[in-house]
């Protein structure tokens, strides 16, 4: 026999939040953080689990927000499946989870005119191609943490330059709360789980491998000694331009913490890779570690 289906309470209002947020501070629950723009995949579903395996009741935002779309970016075609999402929700029943669904009044209301600025970090690779997303992403995640008043947030390393500016933002404000990344969530195939792939063709999303192919050339470049960085991206390069039809935004080896580029790969480095397909911009990285693994 299957299981009843129990979708998860949602919360509009900031008022029910709060509410319900204090009983469960008062119940000495540890809060945890989710905060997506829905459409759902595996990758946030793994960051509500790891939520949900160290706190005691955990809050998942669901909010697609305007100011971190550029005029021409896809703001107005970004997939709204709520439905999908609830049921998919509904299967992680390890311990409580709350959704909160901020309408925009409360996100933006009118006269809104305060914003996080974030610092050089957000400059290049995205902030160079996307201006303004990552003052867009900074504003609503302290929003939304100033709500949810969370004791850790959980975020995937698929947005790696999201992730190192939101550690530097807590660390900055001196934000009361912890930061969890996670590692990208991969289809079998390699291609990272984003809810952007639902906008490529077959023939695209086969071609997508690319990005992932030239991630793990990077990897075994450097386990085989190679140590020069603009070696190893030209060689991502030469194999992502066997694509004919993946145009190339960024392949980047960079500092890790301020995503500064590097000449030389001599301890932790990330490889980060921005690529056209059609009109959908994919993203994916890996650190790459000589010291092994
Ligand atoms: O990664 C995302 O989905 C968004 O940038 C976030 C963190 C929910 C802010 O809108």
């Amino acid at each position: 026999m299957s299981r009843p289906i129990h979708l998860p309470p949602i919360l509009e209002t900031l008022a029910e939040l709060r509410d319900t947020l204090s009983e469960m501070r008062h119940a000495q629950k540890r809060i945890g953080f989710v905060p997506t723009m829905g459409a759902l995949h595996e990758g946030h579903l793994s960051l509500v689990r790891a939520s949900q395996a160290e706190c005691g009741v955990t809050v998942v935002s669901i909010y697609v927000n305007p100011t971190q779309f550029g005029p021409h970016e896809d703001f107005s075609r970004y997939p709204r499946t709520l439905d999908f999402d609830l049921h998919a929700l509904a299967t992680c029943d390890r311990t409580p989870l709350l959704v909160f669904l901020p309408k925009n009044e409360s996100m933006y209301p009118e006269g809104f005119s305060t914003w996080v600025e974030p610092g050089p970090v957000a400059e290049p690779w995205e902030g160079q191609i996307r201006p303004g997303h990552f003052r867009g992403v900074a504003t609503v995640v302290l929003k939304l943490f100033n709500m949810v008043g969370p004791d850790i947030a959980y975020f995937g390393q698929k947005d790696y330059q999201q992730a190192t500016l939101i550690r530097r933002m807590v660390d900055d404000l001196n934000l009361p709360v912890k930061i969890r990344v996670r590692p990208t969530v991969r289809e079998p195939d390699g291609l990272a789980m984003s809810s952007r792939n639902r906008y490529l063709s077959p023939e695209d999303r086969q071609r997508a491998l690319v990005l992932w192919k030239s991630l793990c050339l990077a990897k075994e470049l450097v386990a085989s000694g190679q140590r020069d960085a603009a070696t190893i991206v030209a060689q991502m390069e030469d194999l992502i331009r066997t694509v004919p039809e993946a145009r190339i935004d960024y392949v980047a080896l960079v500092d890790p913490d301020t995503l500064a580029s590097v000449a030389q790969v001599h301890g932790r480095t990330a490889a980060l890779i921005a690529v056209k397909l059609g009109a959908t911009r994919l993203i994916d990285n890996a650190v790459l570690d000589p010291t092994g693994i």
